[in-house]
């Protein structure tokens, strides 16, 4: 059976959903190129993808770079069939210990990382009249998080960038699918675990695979675990002189944890 898409892209490749994704695909027979910057977990990673993943290194908050890279890699393979902008970052911002350079560093990334791995192959894909290009934002997204401005922010525009992709693309035969995890298991929730609650947290496997069959049916967005999406939209219209001080009260772990790190670092 041949697969549904011979080549993808996938950044953030090196851990968490990123390289379950990865292998999702890679079993399926499509030939994975997985991008991040640790490229010896990349090598590992291709030892189990069936002789489908090819490593690339990376670094998409390098945006002139990242654009370059893929075009070349689009023009090597005759058109990319799948692009999966997955590399994101999740450190906390807290309003009242956080410096520009902590908050750029989170944008440079979930902003301009993903929308330029992204635009890097749209017009080729329009011009061919196939492609898929797929988001991996947050319910994050949804409402403004304590201590997590810059990120909570960055998802926010994300999944509006992507809804926009698909207006514009209405017709041309390019798909748009956005992906809105809640809480996964991954490298990024490991840095807060046991340090603040994260209800309904999914495995990996069982995330990872569900994304990708929404990818697969060409499904708009996906949102899972569900609870924690369907709750995420409730918090959401709470009236803000109720939400605003509960949510300060929720996020004061993450904010004390970013005030222990910079010490550390100082
Ligand atoms: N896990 C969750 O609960 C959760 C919830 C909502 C949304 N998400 C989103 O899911 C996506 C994947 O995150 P994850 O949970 O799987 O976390 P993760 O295990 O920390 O994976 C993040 C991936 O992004 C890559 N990355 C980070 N900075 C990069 C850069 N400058 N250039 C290229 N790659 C970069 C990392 O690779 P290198 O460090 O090797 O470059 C890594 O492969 C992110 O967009 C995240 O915001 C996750």
């Amino acid at each position: 059976m041949s697969p549904q898409y011979k080549t993808a892209l996938i950044t953030g490749a090196s851990s968490g959903i990123g390289k379950e994704m990865a292998l999702w695909w890679a079993k399926r027979g499509t030939k994975v190129y997985a991008a991040a910057r640790r490229t010896a977990l990349l090598d590992e990673l291709a030892k189990q993808g069936e002789g489908n993943i090819e490593p690339i290194a990376l670094d998409v908050a390098k945006t002139a770079e990242t654009v370059a890279r893929i075009q070349e890699l689009d023009s090597r393979l005759g058109g990319l069939e799948l692009v999966i902008a997955n590399a994101g970052v999740g450190h906390p911002t807290p309003a009242d210990t956080s410096s520009w350079e902590q908050v750029e560093a989170v944008l440079r990334v979930n902003v301009s990382g993903a929308a330029a791995t992204l635009t890097a192959v749209l017009p080729r894909m329009v011009e061919r009249k196939k492609g898929h290009v797929v988001g991996v934002s947050s319910v994050a997204g949804y409402v403004g998080l304590g201590a997590f401005s810059a990120y909570s922010g960055s998802k926010a525009f994300f999944s509006v960038f992507l809804q926009s992709l698909r207006v514009d693309l209405v017709g041309t035969g390019v798909k748009v699918t956005t992906i809105e995890p809640g809480f996964v298991k991954s490298e990024m929730t490991a840095r807060i675990e046991g340090k603040a609650p994260m209800p309904f947290i999914a495995d990996t496997h069982v995330a990872a695979d569900k994304y990708c069959r929404a990818i697969a049916r060409g499904a708009r967005s996906i949102a899972y675990p569900r609870v924690h999406a369907l709750s995420s939209k409730f918090i959401s219209i709470v009236p803000a002189p109720i939400y605003e001080p509960l949510a300060r009260k929720a996020s004061e772990p993450q904010r004390q944890m970013l005030i222990a790190e910079n010490a550390q670092k100082a």
